[in-house]
């Protein structure tokens, strides 16, 4: 009891207790996390980003896409029978940054890739309002200007590969050429066609 007083009369060290008992209870929930299988191993078939779809995915973060959308389908029945599969931790281990997200002003687009049209998208793109008269997303028609030099292309693959992605020597010696003189447009709805294709269950 005598020691409990102390501890109770003093703010610092019951603070300090305090955040060391809270992060025990931490570190034992998050801390296997990091050696389950089902959370860093890669799902069957997952491959790297092709240069042209890794630049679409940096312009897709770039234009603040994530802003409106999320890219997680969570376990819940409502998500999946609107947007397919829920989203796996396997599906995202070679994404660095994860795009996630929390707020969805638009759906979820874990898994839109192959649900429409690449012109589809590009319309979409260009102006929303061309195939879904009433969205409020708005247009993005530079995209269709803006060429790609893709200078940076094997830079970004090889910084993606020392924290993991498996891109081999070929596809960073490729990559320059696979993304130069396409349009940005290009680069974006190639990364959209790719999401969630691995595990779909349609709607
Ligand atoms: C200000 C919020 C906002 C931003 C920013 C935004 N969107 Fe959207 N997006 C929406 C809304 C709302 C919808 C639903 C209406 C529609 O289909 O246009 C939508 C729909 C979509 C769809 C169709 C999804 C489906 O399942 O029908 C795609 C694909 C999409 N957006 C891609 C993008 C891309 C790529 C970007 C960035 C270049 C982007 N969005 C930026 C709000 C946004």
């Amino acid at each position: 009891m005598k020691n409990h007083d102390i501890v109770e009369k003093n703010v610092g060290l019951l603070v300090l207790l305090t955040v060391v008992a809270i992060s025990f209870g931490g570190l034992v929930q998050i801390v296997p996390q990091f050696f389950l299988e089902e959370t860093t191993k890669p799902i069957d078939g997952l491959k790297p980003l092709t240069a042209l779809q890794l630049e679409g995915r940096d312009i897709y973060i770039r234009e603040g896409c994530t802003v409106c959308h999320t890219q997680m389908v969570r376990p819940l029945r409502a998500e999946v029978e609107r947007y397919g599969h829920y989203s796996v931790a396997g599906e995202s281990v070679y994404e660095h940054p994860f795009l996630w997200g929390s707020k969805r002003t638009g759906p979820d687009l874990a898994r839109v890739g192959g649900r429409y049209s690449d012109n589809w998208h590009r319309a979409h793109l260009y102006n929303p309002r061309n195939v879904v008269p009433e969205s409020n997303m708005p247009e993005f028609p530079w995209l269709f200007d803006a060429v790609l030099d893709g200078k940076d292309t094997a830079k970004k693959m090889k910084a993606l590969r020392s924290v993991g992605v498996p891109y081999t020597d070929d596809d960073i010696a490729g990559a320059a050429d696979a993304v130069k003189g396409k349009k940005e447009i290009d680069a974006v709805v190639a990364y959209l066609q790719q999401l969630g294709t691995l595990l779909t269950q349609k709607r």
